[in-house]
C-alpha cells in the first residue's frame, strides 16, 4: 500500500516522465509481487513457532479431567482440565448442547489474573441461540463418560448414535454421527493453554514445558531466514525469547501480559477434504501443511492489507472466518472456533484411530478464550443452517446491489461521473452503481467531497438517480489529524479514539497522512459513527448514496505487517490484539446501521461494501477479495476465493471484474465479465495507475461480448433474489461448491472451477488464454440427472462434455427438474425492471417434473421481514404447472405479469394446454430446433395462484 502511495504521486510527473513510467509499471507488474518480509509466517510469531512444534502431551497424566459434574440448571457439564507438573493452575472447561446438534465447549483459566480477564468474542453469536438440558448416554466414571445431543425426544439408540465421548485422561472430546466417529478433538494431544500470569521483574521463570517447548523450537528450526533472526533476537537475560516481548520488522510489540496462546486439534475422522478457513487465495479443498515431506506455512487468520497478494498462498489476508467444514460420502460435520485473535491452521493427513484416512487441524491463536462450536450435520443443508443459527444469514440485498457495478480509482470529476454514466446508455449497456473512490473527498477527509471536482454533489446523484441509478462513496476508518476536521474534533473531544498502549490517542500513516482510529469495539462510537450517515450530518448525501468500507482490517501504512499494533488498547481495556480480526466487522456494522438510521422512515435495507470481514459479516452486508489483479491466475482463483467464502457464511461476495492491478488484455476483462456475471457481488474495479476499462473502450466484438454477459446478469436477477431469500430461510449459499448438489458424488469434492447459482444453474466459466474448448463435468449419473445449454437448450445428460468456448460463450446449464424465473427485456438498471413482466423457465427432469420458487417484494425495504412479499412455487407433475405459495403474503401486490413460458425436455407435444381458472385455452409453439416449448403472454399474473394442463 505504501508503494501504491507512491505511485499515486509518480502520476504527477511531468508527460515525457509518464509515458516511460506507465512502460515501467507494466513491466514491473509482471514480476512484482507481494513483499513478504512485511508479513510474518508462523516462525515469526512466537506464538506459533512455540506451540507448532510436535507436543507429546497425549500421554496419560498430561492434561485430564477432574470433578466433572452437571450444573444445576443441568444445561453444561462442568470439570476441571489439570495440566501434569501444574497442578495450581487448572483449567475450567464447560461443555453445553446448542439446539440444532451442536456442542459447545469453552476452556479459560480457573483462576483468572484480578487485572486481566481472556477475551470472549463478543456480537458475533446470535443473542437467540439456545441451549438444550444434557443427558448422559453414560455417567461419568474415572475413564470416561457420554452424553447425547439429540434432542430428548429421540429413542436411546438415535441418542447412543449422535453423542460426545468423553476420555478423561489424556483429555479426548469424540464427536459421533450417525454412530461414526467425526471429529475427535485432541486427537493427537496438542491441546495447550499458556495460563496468563504477571511477570516478575529480573527473574521471570517461564514454566518448565514452555522452556522445554523453546528447546524443541531451537532444534527444529525452520528456515535459514528465521534462524538468523533468531539468533539476532537471543535474549540476554534469563527471559526466554518472545514471551514478554517480540520484535518484526521494526515494530515493537510490548505484549504486557506475556505469553497466552492456546492450542488444539480437531481430527475430521474418515474424511479427505475440508474446506472454509477463509480469506485465502488458495483452492477450495484446504491443502495439507505439514507431514513428511511438506513444507508449507499453516493458513493464517489475521486481517491484512496485503499489497498485490499471490496466488496459491495460506498467508492471511483481508478478513477471517474460523470455520471448517469436513465431507465426505457419509456425512458433513464442521468446526467453529469462535476466536478473534492472529489464529494458525495447520493440516495434516493422519489416520484415525479406526485406521481410516483422515484430516487432522491444529488450531493456534495468540490469544483469547477457547471456545468453539462443533456442528454434527450431517449434511451439506443441516451444516449450513447450523452455522447461521450461530452467526446468522445473509442480509437481504437491495435488488440494485445485484445488479452491475462500475467502479475506478477514481471517476475524476462530475463531468467524468455523467459522462461514463451515458456511454453506459450510448452503448445499451445495463448498469446499476457507479462508485467513486478516495480522491472524491476533500483530502481524504470522509464524509467531504473535493469540491474542485465535485462543486454540485448532490446535483450528480440526483442525475444518477434519476434514471434510476445509485451512487457509492467510499467511507474509511482512518480519521486524519486535522483540528479543522469535525469528525475528528469531535472523535478526539469524546475520547472515541483507539488509544496506543501509553494510553494516548493511537496515530498512523494512512490515506490522509498522520490519522487516528475509531474504536468500533465500543457501542457507544459505533452508535455515534452512525449518526454521521444522517443527511444533515454528511453533508451533500441522497438518498441514492451508498457506501464502500475500505482498509478495515484495519490498514496502518507505517504499523506492524501495515496494520494496527498489537498492544494499542480498545474499549474496556481490551487489547487490539484480542479482537483484531473483529475490528472491520465493527466497522461495517456501525456503517450499515448508520444507512438503516439516516432512513428511518422509509424502512430501507443498506448497502456496505466492506473488504476486512469476520463470521457474522454476512448479516451486515457485502465483502469482496481485495486488491486483485489484472491477470488470468487472478481470475482463475476468484472461483476457489468465492466459494470458500459462500461456504463460510459470506455468500453476497465478489472479485473485482477486470483485476485491480495492471491493465487487463481485452479477451481477459471478457471473460472475467462472462464470469462475474455469475458470481454473486458484481463490480468492475481498476486501480489509479492502470489504464481506463470501461466495456466499450476495447471496440468489438469485446464491447458486445461483454454487453451480453451484463445482459445476462440482469436476465437472471429473479433467480439471484429469490435465491438470497431463500438464504435468509437456510443459510444455504448463493455460489455453492458442486458437491453440495452432490454430496454422494466424490469425483467433485474438489471441484473448484465450476459451481452452481443455487440449486439450478451450473456455471463453468472460461478462465484461460484462447480457451476454444472446455470441459464441463454435468453430476448426477446415478439419479439419471440431464442438463440444458441455457443459450441452445441442447439436452445432454450427466458426464463430462466436452464444448466449444469461443469468446461470446458461456457454459451455463439449467439443471434438469428446476424453474427460474426471469426477465428478459433489457433496460438500463434493475430498478427500470420493476415493473417489466417474467419469463419462466423449465427444465425437465427425465421423469418429466421441475420445481422452482420465486420471491418478489418491493425490492428495497424491511417490510418483507412482515410478510410483505409473493413466495410462490412453480411444479410441472403429471403434466400440471401448479403455482402457488410457498409462505402466504399478507397484502404484497403485484401487477407483474408472466410474458413467456418456456420448457425443455417434454417428451411430447401436449394437443392442448388449458388454464384451470375459466378454461381458457392457451396459444403455444413448439420449437423443434432447440426442443422446447413456448407459450407467448400466457396473461398470467404472479400475484394469484393457477395452473395449467398439458393434454
Ligand atoms: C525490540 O526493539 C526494541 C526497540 O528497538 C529494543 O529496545 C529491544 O531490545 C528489542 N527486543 C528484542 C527482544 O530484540
Ligand atoms: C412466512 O413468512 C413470515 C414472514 O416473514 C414468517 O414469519 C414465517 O415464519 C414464514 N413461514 C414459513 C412457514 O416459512
Ligand atoms: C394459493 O395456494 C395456496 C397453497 O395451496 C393456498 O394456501 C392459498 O389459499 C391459495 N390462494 C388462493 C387465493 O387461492
Amino acid at each position: 500500500m505504501i508503494k501504491k502511495q507512491e505511485r499515486k504521486s509518480s502520476s504527477l510527473m511531468p508527460t515525457f516522465c509518464v509515458i516511460f513510467f506507465v512502460f515501467l509499471v507494466t513491466m514491473t507488474s509482471l514480476v512484482e509481487s507481494v513483499d513478504h518480509s512485511k508479513f510474518k509466517t508462523c516462525g515469526d510469531s512466537n506464538f506459533c513457532k512455540r506451540n507448532r512444534i510436535n507436543h507429546e502431551n497425549n500421554k496419560e497424566g498430561f492434561y485430564r479431567l477432574t470433578s466433572i459434574q452437571l450444573s444445576d440448571d443441568k444445561h453444561s457439564i462442568l470439570g476441571d482440565i489439570v495440566q501434569n507438573n501444574n497442578e495450581a493452575q487448572p483449567l475450567s472447561l464447560k461443555i453445553q448442547v446448542y439446539k440444532d446438534r451442536m456442542v459447545r465447549v469453552t476452556v479459560v483459566e480457573k483462576n483468572p489474573l484480578a487485572n486481566k480477564k481472556r477475551y470472549h468474542v463478543q456480537d458475533v453469536l446470535l443473542p437467540t441461540i439456545s441451549t438444550l438440558p444434557l443427558e448422559w448416554v453414560e455417567k461419568p466414571n474415572d475413564k470416561q463418560f457420554s452424553f447425547t445431543y439429540e434432542s430428548s425426544q429421540a429413542d436411546s439408540q438415535t441418542k447412543k448414535n449422535n453423542r460426545v465421548q468423553v476420555q478423561i485422561n489424556p483429555f479426548v472430546l469424540d464427536l459421533y454421527v450417525n454412530g461414526e466417529l467425526s471429529i475427535s478433538t485432541n486427537d493427537k494431544g496438542l491441546f495447550t493453554f499458556e495460563h496468563m500470569r504477571e511477570k516478575i521483574a529480573q527473574i521471570d521463570k517461564p514454566a518448565p514445558e514452555e522452556i522445554k517447548q523453546q528447546e524443541q523450537v531451537d532444534l527444529n528450526k525452520e528456515e535459514g531466514e528465521q534462524q538468523d533472526q533468531q539468533q539476532e533476537e537471543k535474549p540476554t537475560t534469563n527471559e526466554v525469547a518472545g514471551l514478554w516481548e517480540e520484535n518484526f520488522s521494526g515494530h515493537q510489540d510490548s505484549k504486557p501480559h506475556g505469553p497466552m496462546a492456546i492450542g488444539l486439534d480437531f481430527t475430521f475422522a474418515g474424511s479427505q477434504t475440508i474446506y472454509g478457513i477463509p480469506e485465502h487465495s488458495t483452492s477450495l479443498a484446504l491443502k495439507t501443511t505439514k507431514g513428511e515431506g511438506i513444507n508449507e506455512q499453516p493458513y493464517r487468520l489475521y486481517n491484512l492489507d496485503v499489497f498485490e497478494y499471490e496466488i496459491d498462498k495460506t498467508m492471511a489476508l483481508y478478513g477471517a472466518v474460523p470455520l471448517i467444514i469436513s465431507h465426505d460420502t457419509s456425512k458433513t460435520v464442521a468446526l467453529f472456533w469462535l476466536n478473534a485473535a492472529e489464529t494458525f491452521v495447520d493440516i495434516e493427513d493422519v489416520v484415525d484411530k479406526q485406521n481410516r484416512k483422515s484430516k487432522n487441524t491444529h488450531w493456534i491463536s495468540e490469544t483469547g478464550a477457547m471456545d468453539f462450536f462443533l456442528l454434527a450435520g450431517p449434511t451439506p443443508t443441516d451444516i449450513f443452517k447450523q452455522y447461521a443459527t450461530l452467526t446468522g444469514t445473509t442480509a437481504l440485498p437491495q435488488l440494485f446491489s445485484l445488479g452491475y457495478h462500475q467502479c475506478r480509482w477514481n471517476y475524476k470529476s462530475e463531468d467524468d461521473v455523467k459522462d461514463v454514466d451515458e456511454k453506459f446508455d450510448e452503448n445499451n449497456i445495463p448498469y446499476d452503481v457507479i462508485w467513486l473512490d478516495i480522491e472524491h473527498t476533500d483530502g481524504k477527509r470522509y464524509f467531504t467531497w473535493d469540491k474542485n471536482n465535485f462543486p454540485t454533489p448532490a446535483d450528480m446523484q440526483n442525475i444518477i438517480g434519476a434514471k434510476q441509478r445509485k451512487m457509492v462513496t467510499i467511507v474509511d476508518p482512518h480519521i486524519k489529524r486535522d483540528n479543522n476536521y469535525y469528525i475528528h474534533s469531535e472523535a478526539t473531544s469524546k475520547g472515541y479514539y483507539v488509544k496506543n498502549k501509553d494510553n494516548n490517542d493511537y496515530e498512523g500513516w494512512c490515506w490522509p497522512g498522520s490519522s487516528s482510529y475509531l474504536d468500533f469495539t465500543s457501542k457507544e462510537v459505533r452508535s455515534w459513527w452512525s449518526s454521521n450517515f444522517a443527511y444533515d450530518r454528511y453533508k451533500d448525501s441522497t438518498p441514492n448514496l451508498y457506501i464502500w468500507n475500505d482498509m478495515n482490517e484495519p490498514s496502518v501504512f507505517n504499523g506492524p505487517e501495515v496494520s494496527m499494533h498489537k498492544d494499542a488498547k480498545h474499549h474496556g481495556d481490551v487489547e487490539h490484539r484480542d479482537i483484531h480480526n473483529l475490528y472491520g466487522f465493527y466497522y461495517h456494522m456501525a456503517t450499515a446501521d448508520g444507512l438503516v438510521q439516516r432512513n428511518k422512515e422509509q424502512n430501507d435495507r443498506s448497502f456496505v461494501l466492506s473488504r476486512a470481514f469476520f463470521a457474522g459479516s454476512q448479516r451486515i452486508g457485502a465483502i469482496w477479495t481485495g486488491d486483485n489483479a489484472a491477470q488470468w491466475s487472478h481470475l482463475e482463483i476468484s472461483n476457489p476465493m468465492l466459494l470458500s467464502l459462500n461456504l463460510a457464511g459470506i455468500t453476497f461476495s465478489g472479485a473485482d471484474v477486470g483485476g485491480f492491478f495492471g491493465n487487463p488484455e481485452p479477451e481477459l476483462l471478457a471473460r472475467w465479465y462472462q464470469a462475474g456475471a455469475f458470481q454473486p457481488f458484481f463490480r468492475g474495479h481498476a486501480h489509479i495507475d492502470s489504464r481506463r476499462r470501461e466495456p466499450w473502450l476495447f471496440g468489438e466484438p469485446y464491447t458486445s461480448v461483454i454487453r451480453e454477459a451484463i445482459v445476462k446478469r440482469y436476465s437472471y436477477l429473479p433467480l439471484w433474489y429469490t435465491t438470497f431469500y431463500q438464504n435468509t430461510l437456510t443459510g444455504a449459499p448463493v455460489m455453492r461448491p458442486l458437491w453440495v448438489e452432490f454430496p454422494k458424488e466424490e469425483a467433485l469434492f474438489k471441484i473448484d472451477d465450476q459451481f452452481m447459482v443455487g440449486d439450478s444453474l451450473l456455471v463453468k466459466p472460461v478462465t484461460k488464454q484462447g480457451q476454444t474448448t472446455t470441459s464441463v463435468i454435468l453430476p448426477g449419473k446415478d439419479t439419471k440427472q440431464v442438463w440444458y445449454d441455457v443459450d441452445t437448450g441442447k439436452q445432454y445428460p450427466a458426464s463430462t462434455i466436452e464444448v466449444e468456448t469461443p469468446l461470446e460463450k458461456i457454459p451455463v446449464y439449467q439443471r434438469g427438474g428446476s424453474v427460474i424465473p426471469k426477465k428478459e427485456r433489457i433496460r438500463r438498471s434493475s430498478s427500470q425492471m420493476k415493473h417489466d413482466p417474467y419469463t419462466i423457465q423449465i427444465a425437465l427432469s427425465t421423469d418429466q417434473s421441475a420445481y422452482g420458487e420465486l420471491f418478489v417484494d418491493d425490492e428495497h425495504s424491511f417490510a418483507y421481514q412482515k410478510g410483505d412479499f409473493i413466495y410462490k412455487s412453480f411444479t410441472f407433475k403429471d403434466n400440471v404447472l401448479t403455482y402457488k405459495d410457498v409462505n402466504k403474503s399478507s397484502s404484497f401486490k403485484s401487477n407483474n405479469k408472466i410474458e413467456k413460458i418456456v420448457i425443455y425436455g417434454l417428451k411430447s407435444v401436449p394437443k392442448t394446454i388449458v388454464a384451470a381458472s375459466g378454461d381458457r385455452k392457451l396459444e403455444f409453439e413448439y420449437d423443434k430446433e432447440h426442443s422446447r416449448l413456448i407459450i407467448r403472454k400466457p396473461e398470467l399474473s404472479i400475484d394469484n395462484n393457477w395452473t395449467l394442463s398439458f393434454k
